[in-house]
């Protein structure tokens, strides 16, 4: 009788791994044993990072990456494939987390820079979307991709002028997000748009309600309760439906 042992350990891609959100989410990722390929721009100053990497060093791997740069995609994939290359042939990467973005604070009407509106656009929009579809063929059967969204960038959720270049930036990530849905979706891939909550980071500042932690484990929670009928979703960190 052959006999053979499942390997259950999922593989996590994870983007903007050094600070907030991010590092909170690789902390509880490799804390449940996953393997987590994590990216960051700048490896060298991401000190936290390095010590989850020193703490586990067979399970966390750490690329530099700007996500929002042209060969992004190809590096991406290309460092992605070596990195389940030295797992097996058959490996492929269960959970995709578009996890970098960025917030132009304190923009006024009448003042909109529209260099801000294009970054924006390309490092929470365009990336996701060309990561995503870079990453396709390694990513299993199955397998999920959460795209961290914003409440902000609910377009029905509008009620007065703020941080225009970030709302635009999210909302046209939520359209990647439709679009990957449909693209992914005949192979069982999930593709998630998920509002971590207001979250205690740089981005979120000291007056936010929610710890890092707590976001990243209600997020991982909705990820993995997450079925086929989620497919294309826009959601909460508690699983709730957000409005588009
Ligand atoms: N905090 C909140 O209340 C809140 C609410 C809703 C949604 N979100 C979303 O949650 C995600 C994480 O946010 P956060 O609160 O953790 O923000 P944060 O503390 O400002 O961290 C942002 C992360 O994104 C990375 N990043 C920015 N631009 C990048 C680029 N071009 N290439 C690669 N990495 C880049 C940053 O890297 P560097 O260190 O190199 O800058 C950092 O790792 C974002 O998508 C954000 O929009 C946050």
């Amino acid at each position: 009788m052959h006999t053979s042992t499942k390997d259950t350990r999922k593989r996590v891609l994870l983007t903007g791994a050094n600070r907030g959100l991010g590092l909170a989410l690789a902390t509880r990722l490799l804390a449940r044993g996953d393997r987590v390929l994590a990216t960051c721009r700048a490896p060298a100053a991401a000190d936290a990072l390095d010590a989850l990497r020193d703490a586990h060093p067979d399970h966390c791997h750490i690329v530099a990456l700007d996500v929002a740069a042209a060969d992004a995609p190809v590096r991406l994939a290309d460092a992605a494939r070596a990195w389940l290359a030295a797992d097996s042939d058959a490996a492929r990467i269960d959970l995709l987390v578009n996890n970098a973005g960025v917030l132009k604070a304190g923009e006024r009407f009448g003042g909109i820079d529209g260099e801000d509106v294009a970054t924006s656009v390309r490092v929470n929009a365009v990336a996701p979307l060309l990561l995503t579809q870079a990453l396709a063929p390694l990513l299993a059967d199955g397998a999920r991709v959460a795209n961290i969204s914003s409440q902000l960038g609910a377009i029905g959720g509008v009620t007065r002028f703020g941080t225009p270049s970030y709302a635009i930036g999210k909302a046209a990530q939520n359209m990647a997000t439709a679009q990957l849905a449909q693209a992914l979706g005949g192979r069982g891939i999930i593709v998630l748009a998920l509002h971590p909550g207001w979250v205690r980071t740089d981005m979120g500042g000291t007056d936010a309600p929610l710890a890092p932690e707590a976001a990243a484990a209600g997020v991982l929670e909705v990820i993995d309760g997450s079925d086929d009928a989620d497919n294309g979703s826009f959601r909460d960190w508690k699983g709730d439906a957000m409005q588009w």
